[in-house]
């Protein structure tokens, strides 16, 4: 999808509920908050959740009507809101503790480019958190996107997990009102910059 489409849904209504996914405020309650980017940001609920525990966050979204409405919520003054392409955008090398990508769908190699990108920005043993439909949710699972191209799956990650020490690459299940939906998670850490791959990671 087009900026213009998202504009267009987010124009129509809200699209998620103001509270952080599940999963990933069980993951990043207990990490200790510093600089982090929230990509693909959306209404910025997850921006907007990490500003309210003391993170300084960047939201980066290439919809401008999305982060508008992030931007009229309480708290909002705290994040800083950039309308971008995550196909270009970029920030400094070694910048960040925390990356977030949370339902961010895009052709297999586009994603597997801004990904490694993203562990570029990240210092030694900041963290990626990668979570979004699994392609197996189209068969087994409930909403989402239908397109087999744009989900990720544990096999597509890999090469993204093998820049980083990897505590969780899996298949994640969410409860729904309609039912179970079939997630991916990737929740790992940069490595030292002089130890193997995650020190190779191009900027
Ligand atoms: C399903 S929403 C998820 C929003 C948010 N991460 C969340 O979990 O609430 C996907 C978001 O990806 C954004 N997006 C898709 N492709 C993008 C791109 N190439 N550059 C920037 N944002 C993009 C859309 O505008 C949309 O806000």
């Amino acid at each position: 999808m087009r900026a213009a489409d998202w504009d267009e849904r987010y124009a129509e209504a809200q699209q998620w509920s103001s509270a952080p996914n599940a999963l990933v405020a069980e993951l990043l309650e207990e990490v200790p908050p510093g600089d982090a980017v929230d990509l693909a940001a959306g209404e910025g609920r997850h921006a907007l959740w990490l500003a309210g525990r003391g993170w300084r966050v960047t939201a980066v979204d290439f919809s401008a009507v999305g982060l508008d409405r992030g931007r009229r919520q309480p708290g909002a003054g705290a994040v800083t809101w950039v309308t971008a392409d995550v196909l270009t955008w970029t920030t400094t090398p070694a910048s960040l503790d925390l990356v977030l990508v949370a339902y961010l769908h895009l052709p297999v190699e586009d994603g597997a480019a801004v990904l490694t990108r993203a562990v570029s920005w990240l210092r030694p043993g900041g963290r990626l958190l990668v979570l979004g439909h699994d392609l197996a949710n189209i068969a087994d699972g409930v909403g989402g996107p239908q397109e087999p191209a744009i989900l990720h799956s544990v096999d597509r990650l890999a090469p993204v997990a093998e820049l980083l020490d990897v505590d969780r690459l899996e298949q994640v299940r969410r409860e729904t009102p309609a039912g179970t939906a079939l997630d991916t998670l990737l929740w790992g850490r940069r490595r030292a910059l002089d130890e193997g791959a995650g020190g190779n990671v191009p900027p």
